[in-house]
Order: structure tokens, then C-alpha cells, then sequence
């Protein structure tokens, strides 16, 4: 797993010339053959016409993913492939889609290699071209044998975009790289079943980017968190016999003594739900349950690689939550270490727990703002489904700043409330709070209830539930974990470095 990207490079605009097994062409919606680039113009010339033929009689009308193979040349690219980018104006995010798109067709195909060419190459346009292939790329083999050689499809281990060879396109180039291997980092994490990817394993990928990019590292036991008082993290942990772990990686790329982001994520190995436990059917799926903290990760590897001139903190608290003759038991009281008492009503109300005293610990940062990940609650996923992710706050700025970084990365936010009044919900008779509300508005009390340990900073929270990983196929992307929210950490921490 030591490599997260292909290789990638700048092709040059004489599309005919590409030595490549497969290039793809990416054309929007209603672009006539009149308004094809000159460079697309040149190469369908050499194709014999195949292009506006293809377009002209309206086999090819370059809606959203759309995509149709033409004539491809004997001394240029051996296929050629259009696909639709839909209606309007190019952005990074169709870009992104769109690139993913062709590289799965070249995994599929088994071309080894795939050139990509758009029109209209800016920083970020080619930034998420280059993103998107890598995300198209992305193949999970860690525990699956592979085919005979004789049946083996080559995989995707290199790509170029057909734009030209200069020096900002270098810059977008490598800056895509570094977010590309920041989602595949995070995507091949997520991946790993919970056997493989347990507290200690997270806790070693942490310490693997910190030594690679010179960040600090700490990690935290089930002593060291004792120590802490993390009363309520520790609480989760009890039932099961492996070592629980929480971890901060710190990155100095600011000044010193500048105020800086903090990243938190759930790192939930394998979620049972406790002795509240889940229905058998489908609870495979809770492996996925640390998205957040690989997502955590998958930005700290970005932020290093991009070398961002601000102060960063990734932080995550790994577990498992089970049923055992030691687990937390619905009633059970515990103390999270900001001093407040949790009665604990459900088990499977975990992450809020684990959460509770990562969002207390990160105050000690003085942070610019804290933003966390957490795949916390089904109710989410009824509420949002699976497209959008849940945004919760209490700084309207960084929540503003949080969506339009998703609206960016094609990683759509929406902002949830938060009214008070929720909060008689998960009043408790025994506790300062309870651990769950009942089952109305599910993902607003959750969120509620961290906010009750993310005091003293400005705060967003990232409700991924339905997001981070999809138990279907997306066209642009295989079932499996997304990468979300990286793109979103790493394009709103940018944004905040550019200020
Ligand atoms: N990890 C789950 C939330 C979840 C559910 C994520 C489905 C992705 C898909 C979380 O720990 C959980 O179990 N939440 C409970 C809370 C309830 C007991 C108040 C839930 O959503 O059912
Ligand atoms: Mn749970
Ligand atoms: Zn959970």
C-alpha cells in the first residue's frame, strides 16, 4: 500500500501524436462540432471525421457521463473514447468525474495507460483532472489474490493529460498528485476489513506520515488515556480486549504560535453497536465506521505533500465497539475529561462517546477551528441519503467555508440546524447528558450532544454516514469507501491558507 498514485503526466496538445493506448476526450453538452477546440478539430482530422460524425449524428451528445468509443489511429492513440461533462460551464468537480470515469474504462479495458484531454485548462481544472484519475485508478487487491497472468487485465499505473508541457501546469500537476494521494490513502484505509485495520494499524498509518513529512506524532493507550480522564472514549473501549488508540499527528507549516486547524475523525474499526447490538444483515458494512479518521489521515498525507504555510492537527481516537462481560451497558454512567457525565441510554451511540473527548482534548491547541468527520449516524443517511453530507457548527463562517470548499471538490455539503430546542431531548436525570434522543431528528441531537465538548473554539462537524463510503456502484466510482470528506479538509484548509 506504499504507493497512492499513478504516475501522471503533461502530454502536450497534439492529440494525434499521444502514444497512448487510450485517450479520452471530454466534451459537454451541446458542444457542436462547430466548437470544437482547435486541437480536438486536428485530431478528428487525422481520425477521418470519426468525432463529428459521431457528434453531428447525435450519437454522442456529451451529457454527464456519457461515453462513446470512436476510431481510434495507427500512429496515435490506438482508441479513442469521448465523454460527456454535461451542461454548462467546465468545472474542476466534472472534471474530476469525468477523468475517474476514463481511467475506469482503462482499468476495465486493461490499457495500463490513459491520456485524458479537456479544454479550458486552468490550475484548478487540471488539478481535478489529474485528482479524478487517480480516484478512477483506485483498485482494492490488499486481500484478494490475483487472476492468472494469462487472465490478468494490466492495471492503471500511469496517465497523462493532453494540455501543455509548462510550468503552471507542472504546479497543478503536482498539487493533484498530493490530493490524490491523500483520497487513496484514506480509500484503501477505509477499505481494509476490520481484522487488518485495527487501532494499532491506524495508529502505525499515522505514524508513517509523520515521519515521511516531519509532523509530530502522539498516541495514546488505554493507560495514557486513563490519564486523561477520557472517561467517556474509554467507556467504548472497555468491551473489547484490543488496545484502543487515540492519536495526534501535528504539522508546523505555519508560523510558530499561529492558531491552527485542527482535523478530528471517528475511527471506529468495527462498529457491533455494543451490547446494543446491531442486526446481523448488512453489519459488515460497519468496518467503514472509521472513515472519518481515515479521512483525517488522507488530508494530513495532502497538507505534507503540499507543504500548506499554516499549523495543522490530525487527530483520531481508533477503537471497536462489542459486546462483552466488560462493556458499557445501557444506564452506565461515565465521565468524559471535560469534567461533564454522560448516561449512556444505547451502546450504538458510540462515536458521540469517542468523539466527546477528542473535541474536549483539541482545546488545548487554542485552535483556528476544528473540523471533524464522523460516519455518526444512520438517521443521517435517511435524511440526506447517500449524496450529501451533513454539515453542523457553531461558526456560521467556518460552516459557509466548509460547503463551499464541498461545492468545489464535487463533495456537496448541507448545513443542518442546530436550535436549542433539541436539547430536551437528550437531557438526562442521572447525567449532565444523554448519549442518545430517541429516534426523531437523530443526526441533530448527536450533534447537539458533541457540542457540548467542542467548546472554545469555532467548530464544524461533518456528519459522513451516508458519504464516505457507498454500498453501490456511482459510475465515477466503484462501491466502496468515496475518500470524503478529504477533498473538502484539504481545499477549506487551503482556503483558510490563502487569507
Ligand atoms: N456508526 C453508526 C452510524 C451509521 C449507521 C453509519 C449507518 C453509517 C451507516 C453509529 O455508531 C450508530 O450506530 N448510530 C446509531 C445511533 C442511535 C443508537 C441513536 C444509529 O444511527 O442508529
Ligand atoms: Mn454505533
Ligand atoms: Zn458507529
Amino acid at each position: 500500500m506504499a504507493d497512492y498514485t499513478i504516475s501522471v503526466e503533461l502530454a502536450g496538445e497534439d492529440l494525434a501524436a499521444i502514444k497512448t493506448p487510450l485517450l479520452f476526450v471530454a466534451l459537454g453538452n451541446g458542444e457542436l462540432s462547430q466548437s470544437l477546440s482547435g486541437a480536438v478539430l486536428a485530431l478528428d482530422a487525422v481520425l477521418g471525421g470519426s468525432i463529428k460524425t459521431a457528434i453531428d449524428g447525435r450519437d454522442f451528445r456529451g451529457a454527464r457521463d456519457e461515453v462513446f468509443y470512436v476510431t481510434g489511429s495507427a500512429n496515435g492513440p490506438k482508441r479513442v473514447a469521448l465523454i460527456g461533462t454535461g451542461k454548462g460551464s467546465l468545472t474542476g468537480a466534472k472534471l474530476k468525474r469525468a477523468a475517474a470515469i476514463a481511467a475506469r474504462h482503462a482499468v476495465k479495458l486493461g490499457t495500463g495507460d490513459v491520456s485524458f484531454y479537456f479544454d479550458g485548462v486552468n490550475k484548478d481544472t487540471l488539478e481535478s483532472a489529474v485528482v479524478g484519475l487517480n480516484m478512477g485508478a483506485w483498485k482494492y487487491w490488499e486481500t484478494k489474490t490475483l487472476p492468472p497472468e494469462a487472465d490478468r487485465r494490466a492495471p492503471l499505473t500511469s496517465a497523462s493529460v493532453a494540455v501543455a508541457k509548462n510550468d503552471s501546469n507542472a504546479a497543478a500537476l503536482s498539487d493533484g498528485l498530493a490530493v490524490a494521494a491523500g483520497y487513496g490513502l484514506s480509500r484503501s484505509v477505509a477499505m481494509l476489513p476490520g481484522n487488518i485495520c485495527t487501532p494499532d494499524f491506524l495508529a502505525d498509518t499515522a505514524e508513517g506520515i509523520a515521519g515521511r513529512y516531519g509532523m509530530k506524532f502522539t498516541s495514546l493507550d488505554r493507560a495514557g488515556m486513563t490519564k486523561e480522564k477520557m472517561g467517556s472514549f474509554l467507556g467504548v473501549a472497555q468491551g473489547t480486549p484490543q488496545e484502543p488508540r487515540f492519536v495526534a499527528v501535528e504539522y508546523n507549516g505555519g508560523k510558530p504560535g499561529d492558531a491552527p486547524y485542527v482535523l478530528v475523525g471517528k475511527g471506529l474499526c468495527f462498529d457491533t453497536g455494543g451490547i446494543s447490538i446491531k442486526p446481523a444483515l448488512n453489519m459488515e458494512w460497519m468496518k467503514f465506521d472509521m472513515c472519518g479518521a481515515a479521512a483525517v489521515l488522507g488530508a494530513m498525507e495532502t497538507v505534507g505533500r503540499l507543504k500548506l504555510p499554516i499549523n495543522v492537527v490530525g487527530v483520531f481516537g481508533a477503537t471497536t465497539n462489542m459486546p462483552s462481560g466488560t462493556a458499557l451497558k445501557p444506564g452506565d454512567v461515565v465521565q468524559a475529561s471535560n469534567g461533564k457525565y454522560i448516561e449512556i441510554i444505547n451502546t450504538d451511540a458510540e462515536g458521540r462517546l469517542v468523539l466527546a473527548d477528542l473535541l474536549s482534548y483539541v482545546k488545548r491547541y487554542n485552535p483556528a477551528a476544528v473540523i471533524d468527520a464522523a460516519t455518526l449516524t444512520g438517521a443521517m443517511v435517511i435524511g440526506l441519503g447517500t449524496k450529501l453530507t451533513g454539515v453542523f457548527g457553531t461558526d456560521q463562517q467556518l460552516i459557509d467555508d466548509v460547503v463551499s470548499a464541498g461545492e468545489k471538490v464535487g463533495e456537496v455539503a448541507w448545513q443542518m440546524p442546530m436550535y436549542e430546542e433539541y436539547n430536551e431531548l437528550i437531557a438526562s436525570d442521572v447525567a449532565d447528558v444523554k448519549n442518545t434522543g430517541g429516534r426523531t431528528a437523530g443526526s441533530i441531537t448527536a450533534a447537539l450532544f458533541l457540542k457540548e465538548f467542542a467548546e472554545g473554539y469555532p467548530w464544524a462537524h461533518l456528519d459522513v454516514a451516508g458519504s464516505a463510503y457507498s454500498e453501490t456502484d456511482l459510475v465515477w466510482l466503484p462501491k466502496g469507501p468515496t475518500g470524503r470528506p478529504v477533498g473538502t479538509m484539504i481545499e477549506l484548509l487551503r482556503a483558510r491558507a490563502a487569507q
